[in-house]
């Protein structure tokens, strides 16, 4: 299957399309079977984080898998109870643990906490020791994301967001555009969702192609990486098979045009961290 990237910041090619995998399990070698398939599939990136409690299974897929370390673009996260400086350090090594790993591709803030500048001091060491080949945020709104960048001595290469087409953040888009911080979209196809919406139900016949696809195509051509889940074999080839059409202008105003500003459900983790 044909990969496209994008360059990070600091030079760094991440695949536009990663394999999501919240919710798959380690129990009976869910996550590293399915993993191993995506990859086999030819996704090239893994999105995973502790608090998926996961990262054992993926850490065996990524180790059992036929395709070298070094192709793969593995993402985990460090979660909002592990904030602060030394917790973040001792949380990193616990990940790298349990994958089996010995570095990580990207390396995220999970959320936006109370102690991002003791949490962020952390990430920047382990960038500067490679033990992390990038750097990011997830659930940054402009507001936290312009206080971060203002005592940041390295800029997040990321911001991991809820996008899709209920939620288009083309302000948070323009904005990480102007910093050089690639935007990847969570929940990119509203956790299957967007089967129920007429205008993308229309698009799908006009270009005889999914729901998903159809919705994973516009956010390739808005240049945000998506990382869909599932953990079925036929959505992970149809997940990852958008790359031979091409949706016209007006099809992806269309899109745009569904947006509401909404989440799928509500995030009790948003207001960790408070920014005038
Ligand atoms: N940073 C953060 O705070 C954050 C938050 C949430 C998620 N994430 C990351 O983003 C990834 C993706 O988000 P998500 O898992 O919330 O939602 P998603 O990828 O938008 O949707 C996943 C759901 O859609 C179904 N699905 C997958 N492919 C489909 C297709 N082609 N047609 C119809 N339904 C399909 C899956 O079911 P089946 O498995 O049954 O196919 C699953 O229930 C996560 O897995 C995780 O890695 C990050």
């Amino acid at each position: 299957m044909e990969q496209r990237y994008i360059k990070l910041s600091n030079g760094i090619d991440i695949p536009i399309i990663g394999f999501g995998t919240y919710k798959l399990e380690n129990e009976n070698n869910q996550a590293c079977e399915v993993v191993k398939q995506a990859i086999n599939e030819g996704y090239r990136h893994i999105d995973t984080a502790a608090f998926y409690n996961n990262e054992q299974g993926i850490g065996k897929g990524i180790r059992e898998c036929n395709v070298p370390r070094e192709e793969i673009f593995l993402t985990t996260k460090v979660w909002i109870d592990d904030d602060g400086y030394e917790k973040t350090l001792k949380a990193f090594d616990k990940s790298l643990e349990k994958l089996g790993l010995d570095y990580i591709d990207l390396y995220l803030v999970h959320w936006p906490t109370e102690n991002i500048k003791d949490t962020w001091k952390a990430i920047e060491e382990l960038y500067r020791k490679k033990k992390v080949r990038a750097i990011g945020v997830c659930n940054f709104n402009a507001k936290q994301l312009s206080k971060l960048i203002e005592f940041a001595e390295i800029n997040p290469m990321v911001n991991q967001v809820e996008l899709h087409p209920n939620r288009t953040e083309k302000d948070l888009l323009k904005m990480c555009k102007r910093h050089n911080i690639a935007v990847e979209a969570w929940s990119p196809i509203m956790r299957g969702a967007i089967q129920s919406s007429d205008t993308i139900k229309n698009l799908a016949e006009k270009y005889n192609k999914s729901e998903a696809q159809i919705v994973l195509r516009w956010h390739l051509q808005n240049n945000v990486i998506a990382i869909p889940k599932t953990s079925k074999l036929d959505r992970i080839r149809e997940n990852i098979d958008i790359f031979d059409f091409e949706l016209d202008k007006e099809d992806m105003e269309k899109i745009d045009s569904l947006n509401k500003d909404e989440r799928i459900k509500p995030q009790k983790y948003e207001e960790l961290y408070i920014v005038d």
